[in-house]
């Protein structure tokens, strides 16, 4: 049986300027139904309370894992009695997942592994295609940097976002790849769904951190409007930080 789940505090130190910066740029004035995924002491939430009690109108947490599920259950009931937090933990699979209201919505896949590869493009496609996110709704996801299927692999998978992105040398792939990859998935999501000239959307940015292991988290916003991808990628590749070496990605000439 899986055990409780513990992580870095540099990955919540990631989580928190990510996130303040989407309460600054995007978030909603009436707040937001919070969708996350699982774990056992619902930390992620803690992180938003923390920056405004009332970015999260209700926060639903998604655990897959039967023991996990319980546990996270004792944790949302202390929340919810000893500190007022709105919360619900529910047995099941993240992607099950339908929209029950018009409220806008803040999503945060916390992944372990990939967010590349697999099928998470078709998942993801079904979360738009039904409209469980959707326009003035937030993705935030996190992927694990610390292996991929062999470079090779990634150049001709990526080939076609590579030659859009003018990314020619190897080092300018990994690097695209490594700070990007989660976007190309997301891109693909829309292609799939033929979404990309309803949607509008933009990474607001892209945190890199390292616990066990090297990750990143991203998040994007959804807006009426139409995605091209080197946009797509772009609106992200100026707002990196890398919170191993304390470092910002300055946008050119700001
Ligand atoms: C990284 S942890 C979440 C940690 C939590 N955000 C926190 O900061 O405390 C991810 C959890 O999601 C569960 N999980 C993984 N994939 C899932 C899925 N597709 N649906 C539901 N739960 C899933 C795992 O069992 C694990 O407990």
């Amino acid at each position: 049986m899986a055990g409780r789940t513990a992580y870095s505090p540099t990955k919540y130190a990631a989580l928190n300027l990510l996130l303040a910066r989407w309460a600054r740029k995007v978030a909603a004035p009436g707040g937001h139904r919070y969708v996350t995924l699982g774990g056992t002491e619902l930390k992620d939430l803690s992180i938003l309370t923390f920056i405004d009690r009332e970015l999260a109108s209700g926060a639903l947490s998604i655990e897959c894992d039967d023991g996990r599920f319980w546990m996270a259950s004792e944790t949302a009931k202390r929340l919810r009695e000893d500190h007022q937090v709105s919360v619900e933990v529910l047995q099941g699979e993240f992607f099950e997942y339908r929209r029950e209201s018009d409220e806008p919505h803040l999503f945060f896949l916390d992944l372990e592994g990939i967010f590349a590869w697999g099928r998470y493009p078709q998942l993801l496609g079904r979360f738009l295609a039904n409209a469980t996110l959707g326009e003035g709704d937030t993705f935030v996801v996190t992927s694990y940097l610390g292996r991929h299927p062999g470079w090779q692999r990634v150049f001709s998978t990526y080939e076609a976002q590579f030659g859009m992105l003018g990314a020619s040398s190897e080092s300018a792939k990994r690097d695209y790849y490594k700070w990007a990859h989660p976007t190309f998935t997301l891109f693909q999501a829309l292609e799939t769904e033929g979404l990309s000239g309803e949607l509008l959307v933009c990474c607001i940015g892209c945190v890199w951190y390292r616990g066990t292991s090297p990750m990143g988290v991203w998040a994007y916003s959804f807006d009426e409007g139409r995605t091209r991808f080197t946009d797509l990628v772009h609106s992200g590749w100026s707002n990196r930080f890398d919170v191993n070496r304390g470092l910002v990605s300055y946008p050119a000439g700001a």
